[in-house]
């Protein structure tokens, strides 16, 4: 067949970045700072909720939208943390991760030739997602030390053909938190225009040093044209279970329902009861998951200190990125494929979540997610690490 097997629009998208580091940890038995997953599972209650579900036959299809139970739970959840009223029936979509939830309402959003707002560095799938749609994606970089928004090429980004911003915040892979001034400032834009956004808070309640996470629909004007995402994964520490969910106004929510039915149709039966329990946990579970990520950012940011390393502090997520130039390296991708051999560990190269390669190509991300002596063991290899 002459005819390549993919199609063109995926032209370029191989292997995830995170599926070639976690193979070359493995491969090399490295520590594994790359790829964002937990080193030890969430609450002991709610794993045994999902046993109990097997054991109770939850093992068939669930509905279309998800049980009642977890839509109410997210709605609970999203008037508990942020003050939102949502309707479980209607405004509230339970979907097999966030992942899918993004493809799902890129998909239903999008016509080809839109045009779809980020920003880089941007989570791997936001390209992929939004080149299988047909879309194009119009790109704001984040340059550290600052990650600001640039004003004025956030405004060049904006044109007649664009159909939605897709934000996340708090940001992967840089750690910034995107602060009201930043939020309005993307709102104004979006009111102006009359922009939809799709906004992705998959680390909603990794927030760190008394910040709060503001979700962009709670903006003025910004409810009615915004579908917030999230999921269960990070802030339980259960990355593997895929239970995520898409919250907005009715017609939002039904468009991305009408594309899902026909990726997942529906999934994670036994796994939708226990998240609708771990979404009631009291407020201390969440404030003690915080304050156990937070320590953990300090300690790795130490570790990469005194590795040598110019470290960019992350506001919140799992994840801190790193300059590696003052080892004498300058290009991650290559530091990252050689970083196994040379120092037991595994990493991240930013330049590939980002357009302007130049921008990302000393950057490095690094994941804390692990226990106390991972994190340390692997900072005492990088302190062997010279060019
Ligand atoms: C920014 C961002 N969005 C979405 C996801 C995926 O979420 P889920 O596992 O719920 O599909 C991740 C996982 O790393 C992420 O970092």
């Amino acid at each position: 067949m002459d005819r390549p097997a993919l199609t063109s629009r995926l032209h370029g998208f191989g292997t995830t970045i995170f599926a070639e580091m976690s193979a070359l940890a493995a491969r090399t038995g490295a520590i594994n700072l790359g790829q964002g997953f937990p080193d030890t599972d969430g609450p002991e209650e709610i794993r045994e909720a999902v046993v109990a579900a097997l054991r109770a036959g939850v093992n068939q299809y669930p509905p279309g939208p998800g049980i009642p139970e977890l839509r109410r739970a997210i709605a609970g959840h999203q008037r508990r943390f942020h003050g939102i009223e949502l309707d479980p029936d209607g405004e509230v979509l339970v979907t097999t991760g966030a992942t899918e939830a993004i493809a799902a309402a890129l998909l239903a959003l999008c016509e080809p030739g839109d045009e779809v707002v980020t920003f880089e560095p941007y989570y791997d799938s936001y390209a992929a997602c939004i080149a299988l749609a047909g879309a194009t994606r119009r790109v704001v970089t984040l340059r550290p030390p600052g990650l600001t928004i640039d004003p004025e090429q956030l405004a060049a980004a904006f044109s007649d053909r664009t159909r939605l911003v897709l934000l996340n915040s708090p940001h992967n892979p840089t750690g910034k938190v995107f602060d009201r001034a930043e939020l309005e400032l993307i709102a104004a834009h979006c009111r102006e225009r009359d922009v939809l956004a799709v906004t992705d808070e998959v680390y909603e309640h990794l927030v760190f040093d008394g910040r709060t996470h503001v979700p962009l629909s709670t903006l003025p004007g910004m409810a009615e044209r915004t579908l917030s995402i999230s999921s269960a994964g990070k802030t339980f520490s259960f990355t593997g279970w895929k239970i995520g969910w898409a919250t907005g106004p009715r017609e939002l929510v039904a468009a991305t329902q009408t594309v899902k039915q026909y990726l997942t149709y529906v999934g994670g039966a036994p796994f939708q009861p226990a998240i609708a329990q771990a979404l009631g946990l009291p407020d201390g579970y969440f404030a003690d998951f915080r304050a156990g990520m937070e320590a953990k950012r300090d300690r790795l940011c130490a570790g990469l200190r005194a590795a040598g390393l110019t470290v960019f502090e992350p506001a919140g997520t799992y994840f801190v990125t790193a300059d590696i130039r003052p080892l004498g390296f300058d290009d991650g991708h290559a530091f990252c494929l050689q970083l196994p051999e040379r120092a037991g560990v595994v990493a991240v190269p930013t330049q590939v979540f980002y357009d302007d390669k130049d921008a990302g190509r000393p950057l490095v991300r690094f994941a804390f997610c692990k226990r106390d002596e991972v994190i340390d063991e692997a900072a005492s290899r990088l302190a062997n690490l010279t060019a």
